[in-house]
């Protein structure tokens, strides 16, 4: 399981229920790192795709506490173990957490690395953010990619790896009942 986030220079991700900015060269690459795979979200962020539709090409998933919740082309799952039961089935590297902050901050322990686009400015009011990986000892920049100039915000890609995943129960228990 891992996550995938844009950030401006205080780890900001999202104000008013949107995205703070939509950059389309990260756009695209967001796609091309979740495309196929499963992709989990919060029902807010589900909330705020374009027209709610589904994103094509992957399995969506949406959490959330509402039992009566349902949308054309989304699961729903209810809980955090939901979610780990589910992942469990997955090969990790096809599981990925597409926020919002609230999800972000949930799962971040059982990820075993992070993407994170570093978008060079500071939004205003911004009323989603999550924690900055640089204060978390167990998590260590493993790669970045130099300063990407971009005709809407300069930004820069790093993978940063968990150092300590916290492991899924659900894989546990799985292979205990395949034996
Ligand atoms: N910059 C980026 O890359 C990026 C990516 C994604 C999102 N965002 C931004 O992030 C913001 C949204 O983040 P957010 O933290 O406000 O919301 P969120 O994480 O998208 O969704 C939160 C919702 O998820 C459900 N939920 C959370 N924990 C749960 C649990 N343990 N069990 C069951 N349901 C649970 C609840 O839904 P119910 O209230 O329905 O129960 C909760 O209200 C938006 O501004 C969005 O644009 C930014």
């Amino acid at each position: 399981m891992f996550y995938i986030v844009n950030v401006d220079r205080n780890w900001a991700i999202g104000a008013a229920g949107d995205m703070l900015v939509h950059l389309k060269s990260d756009l695209k690459f967001f796609k091309e790192q979740t495309m196929g795979k499963t992709v989990l979200m919060g029902r807010k962020t589900y909330q705020s795709l374009p027209g709610q539709q589904a994103l094509p090409g992957r399995r969506n998933i949406v959490l959330t506490r509402n039992k009566d919740f349902a949308a054309d082309g989304f699961e729903t799952v209810h809980s955090v173990d939901q979610v780990l039961a589910l992942a469990a089935t997955i090969d990790p590297d096809d599981f990925v957490i597409m926020g919002g902050a609230n999800i972000y901050e949930t799962f971040r322990p059982y990820c075993d690395h992070a993407i994170i686009t570093k978008i060079h400015a500071t939004f205003a009011d911004p009323d989603a953010l999550i924690t900055n990986l640089d204060h978390l000892e167990e998590w260590e920049m493993e790669w970045r990619s130099g300063l990407i100039h971009d005709p809407q915000y300069d930004h820069e890609r790093v993978i940063y790896r968990n150092r300590q995943v916290k492991p899924n129960p659900f894989v546990k228990r799985l292979k205990q009942s395949q034996e």
